[in-house]
């Protein structure tokens, strides 16, 4: 059967049956959208008018020929969920006028059992009809109508659709209420300013018919097709909408514990911000509606559903996706790429590009619960100077407070703990404690200011009825601040400053902010609970962990400035850290570092993540890495996992393959729970820290390029940690791969993952390949896994062809590194070129780059048998230091024979040629890096 015989007056498919799409349609109208969305010059409308009926209706011809009529003969894969809760049965679904057919079932690796929809929408089942279109001076907008109640209550049976074309790879799709306010999440997005002069997006429509569609104009491959699912509906507490998917690459959706490339076959993703250790098949800390997906000839795009309300998204084989939210309204943003990084570039131009970490962030951060007191802390920060392994930032958990409350420090235990920062602030290190928004409700009125302030202050969050609402968590009864209250950044710099005035603390590590509650919903009179009202028990509830939106956490109903608990609970982690982030910067007058566990679209503004409780196990270390490279899709680059694992106790084999692992997350902390044994990298045997501090070396070596490509993501959103295929996307065998992955478009690491390992299978993209340990090159014309040496001692880290790597000689900390000399890597291609640059600052200072302090170098390398060099030239130099910052030589790798001089400016340079790697060592008397620099040998 085809569908691919149409004529302009009669359509018909290739099966006979007739499809009058336009009938009644305007034909002026037509035209007229036609003009709108006219992508070739010259083009005219009535043949555009007639490509979109062409278009649309063999959409519809295909629909129809595959699903047949009604329940008829929809195969499996295009089954639309219509009784997405527990208890489904025949009558009840006939009862929603839906169509009944068991399907097959089976169980996932996670053991979640998953089924093909048995009660399923019949083709015909009503939704909301499309009105005419009106063109705006933003976009286009429609009224969308429906006539017959759905099977939820509270429908809204009138909707407005506004489609608003914001760039040329940037378009906005809104459909409300347009007679009454709902809640919309008040993040900061970029204000609507002009029509965009080439769209590579077109957005069809097409009045008395229902759903619209998204198309890439270049190819007309559809990206968005919310035609294919008949059950949208839109009531007060349930909206869903479903859309085809371009191809089953489908990425991102968090914050989850899955594949890289999420499975199509019927999972449903839940988004509910929880306290729940990562395991499969939940909702985790976060929140992130945001997937990329690959079209058929390797393009990208990307889709962003900005709500906050608890939500469900299903992928299914057909592939299609569902989203099921219970409040809030329909804002889409579509990024149409085309390539995945550009992708990720565009999301972050909605929610606000990553925060600049100060320098110290990059370096190694040391962590447990269960150091027992300052001292037990500073025994094992003397113990990682005495086995020499970098270091740079030392951490405290909750043990460092009286009974668990914020901003006390136990007299008993951590009363030195000033003593010990003094120490490391000397040795130029610093200081992160934990700080849990939850603030102890019961204590004596005089005795905890933090508690006294709040309530003078009115900053906490309100139960239904108006008291402060009381949860449990760390020191027994708490009262939650509400971060969107006006005076709560006052209240929080206030009670942050007095312990900073003893505790003189250098970032924020903010736990618990989910917010995560020890009980279910509000303590009263002893006893948890919630309200029975709408809020606290919706019609419908998402997936989510726990089977109710209050467990462990707060009641829906609880107030926040305004607002109810149900629409923001998910924003309070970006709430906390938003307000902490201003709060830091009040009191160091320094660049803020902030990592926090919650975290909602535009978080990555204003803190980092880690990826929470993890196990010390192996399946978890190999799963950290889908984890990160997500966080850098979501805005969040500065993100790792606890190195070492979490929960349970480490062994020393997987401990030394997480810290090679681990020294290449962008942001690289061991961390351990209360009463498991040390997993400090000092700890283990001579071998084991002999590994760990040569991969650490390894991380600080590379501490410009880390550095610039932070800066890179702050200014432009390009990403720090990368899956192999965003920097080679038309690659269709890298796909799936989340065992590698690499810092930028240079440095490629392929860890071990598996125990007793000796070799790894690692995957090369096209090119050249460099070793960091001298080994002869390796080059593909395509995609080639094969397999690495790895004994315990070793991480394989790949430089590309291509491209020039600044780096410094390692020290122990990133304030010692950064005073050393640059040194290239500098690792031609197969044509003998590569280029690279580098930012650099004063590292610590707020705004360096905006307020122009910072310099930055451009380098190119050329060797083509004449010409054989590598210069650096300054492209701007507004760094106070940059004379005091030398370049003394570095390593060309993929030159071919050994050189009889080499020179810089000039002056000749000692040299070391290690053939078989054709690796060119060099080390020149050093010069001044801040003026023009060439390099040659010949
Ligand atoms: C939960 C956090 O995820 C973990 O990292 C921390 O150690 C404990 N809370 C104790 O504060």
């Amino acid at each position: 059967m085809s569908c691919d015989s149409y004529s302009q007056s009669s359509y018909s498919c290739a099966d006979g049956r007739a499809l009058d799409l336009y009938q009644g349609l305007d034909p002026l109208r037509l035209s007229s959208v036609a003009s709108h969305f006219s992508d070739q010059p010259g083009q005219t409308q009535a043949k555009m008018a007639s490509n979109i009926r062409q278009h649309v209706f063999l959409f519809f011809c295909i629909i129809a020929t595959s699903f047949g009529q009604k329940c008829g003969r929809v195969d499996d894969n295009h089954r639309f969920d219509c009784y997405p809760e527990l208890g489904a049965s025949q009558q009840k679904c006939e009862a929603r006028g839906c169509c009944w057919a068991p399907g097959e079932s089976w169980r996932n690796n996670a053991g979640v059992k998953l089924d093909v929809p048995y009660c399923y929408y019949p083709l015909d089942y009503p939704g909301y009809i499309n009105g005419p279109q009106t063109q705006t001076n933003y976009g286009l907008t429609a009224n969308l109508k429906r006539t017959t109640q759905s099977y939820y209550p509270n429908d809204i049976m009138n909707l407005k659709m506004d489609v608003y074309f914001e760039t040329d790879t940037r378009l906005r799709v809104k459909i409300y209420d347009p007679n009454q306010s709902r809640y919309e999440v008040p993040i900061e997005t970029p204000p609507f300013t002009f029509l965009p002069s080439n769209p590579m997006y077109k957005v069809q429509l097409s009045s008395g018919q229902t759903g619209f569609n998204v198309i890439r104009k270049a190819n007309q491959e559809v990206i968005f097709n919310t035609t294919i699912g008949p059950g949208f509906i839109y009531c007060d507490q349930f909206i869903q909408i479903s859309s085809s998917l371009s191809s089953s690459f489908v990425y991102g959706l968090g914050e989850h514990r899955s594949s890289l490339a999420l499975p199509t076959d019927w999972q449903s993703f839940a988004f509910w911000a929880r306290d729940q250790p990562p395991s499969p098949d939940v909702n985790l800390y976060g929140v992130h509606p945001f997937y990329i997906n690959l079209e058929s000839n390797g393009d990208a795009h990307g889709v962003f559903l900005l709500n906050s309300n608890a939500m469900d998204a299903i992928l299914q084989p057909a592939p299609a996706i569902t989203y099921r939210t219970i409040g809030g309204i329909l804002d889409f943003y579509f990024f149409l790429g085309p390539d995945p990084i550009d992708v990720v570039r565009q999301y972050q131009e909605v929610i606000g590009m990553p925060f600049m970490p100060p320098m110290w962030a990059l370096g190694f951060h040391l962590c447990r619960w269960g150091y027992g007191s300052a001292n037990g802390t500073m025994a094992v920060v003397e113990r990682m100077r005495q086995a020499k392994i970098p270091q740079d930032v030392q951490w405290n958990d909750i043990e460092y407070s009286v009974g668990r409350k914020d901003f006390t420090l136990n007299p008993d235990t951590f009363g030195n703990l000033p003593t010990l920062i003094a120490d490391l602030h000397a040795n130029g290190l610093h200081y992160m404690p934990i700080v849990d928004p939850a603030i102890s409700s019961s204590q004596t009125p005089g005795s905890y200011p933090p508690y006294d302030a709040g309530v003078t202050d009115n900053i906490f969050t309100k139960a239904d009825d108006g008291s402060i609402f009381i949860g449990k968590v760390w020191p027994g009864d708490t009262a939650f601040p509400d971060w969107f209250h006006p005076n709560v950044t006052r209240w929080w710099q206030s009670q942050a400053q007095t312990f900073h005035n003893d505790v003189s603390f250098d970032g924020m590590w903010l736990d618990m902010n989910e917010p995560s509650n020890f009980v279910d919903g509000r303590v009263t009179g002893g006893q948890p609970g919630c309200t029975g009202n709408n809020y606290d028990n919706p019609p419908f509830v998402p997936g989510v962990g726990g089977g109710t939106l209050y467990s462990k956490t707060l009641c829906p109903s609880a107030k926040q400035n305004g607002n109810i608990h149900y629409n923001v609970h998910s924003l309070y982690g970006l709430s906390e850290v938003k307000v902490s982030y201003t709060v830091l910067a009040n009191i160091r007058k320094k660049r803020p570092f902030i990592i926090s566990r919650s975290t909602f679209p535009s978080s990555g503004k204003y803190g980092g993540h880690w990826l929470g409780d993890n196990a010390s196990q192996w399946p978890e270390m190999h799963s950290s890495i889908t984890g990160i490279l997500n966080f850098n899709m979501f805005g969040v680059p500065m993100v790792g996992a606890d190195i070492c694992g979490f929960n349970g106790d480490t062994n020393e084999e997987l401990c030394t393959r997480w810290m090679q692992l681990g020294a290449f997350y962008p942001f690289s902390r061991n961390h351990n729970t209360l009463n498991a044994k040390d997993q400090d990298p000092a700890i283990f045997s001579k071998a084991s820290q002999d590994s760990s501090r040569n991969a650490l070396h390894m991380r600080y070596s590379l501490l410009p390029y880390l550095y610039t490509l932070f800066q890179r993501a702050h200014v432009n959103g390009s990403m720090v940690a990368r899956p192999l295929f965003f920097n080679f996307p038309r690659d269709p065998s890298l796909y799936k791969v989340d065992t590698q992955f690499m810092l930028g478009g240079a440095v490629l690491v392929s860890p071990v993952l598996t125990q007793g390992a000796t070799s790894v299978s690692a995957t090369f993209p096209p090119g050249r390949w460099y070793s960091n340990s001298p080994e002869p090159p390796l080059t593909f014309n395509k995609s080639t896994s094969m397999s690495l040496d790895a004994p315990l001692g070793k991480i394989n880290i790949h430089y590309r062809g291509g491209y020039i790597v600044p780096t410094m000689a390692p020290e122990t900390t990133t304030n010692a590194t950064a005073k050393n000399p640059v040194m290239l890597v500098v690792s031609l291609d197969e044509s003998g070129n590569a280029k690279g640059h580098m930012y650099w600052d004063d590292g610590d200072e707020i705004g360096s780059y905006e307020n122009g302090k910072y310099s930055s170098w451009s380098f190119r390398a050329k060797s083509n048998g004449q010409q054989n060099s590598v210069t650096s030239s300054v492209d701007y130099d507004g760094f106070a230091g940059s004379s005091k910052m030398m370049f003394k030589g570095g390593i060309i790798q993929g030159v071919t024979a050994n050189p009889t001089t080499v020179t810089l400016n000039g002056q000749r340079c000692n040299n070391t040629y290690v053939e078989h790697a054709q690796l060119l060592d060099v080390e020149c008397p050093p010069v001044p890096f801040n003026k023009p620099l060439t390099l040659q040998w010949d």
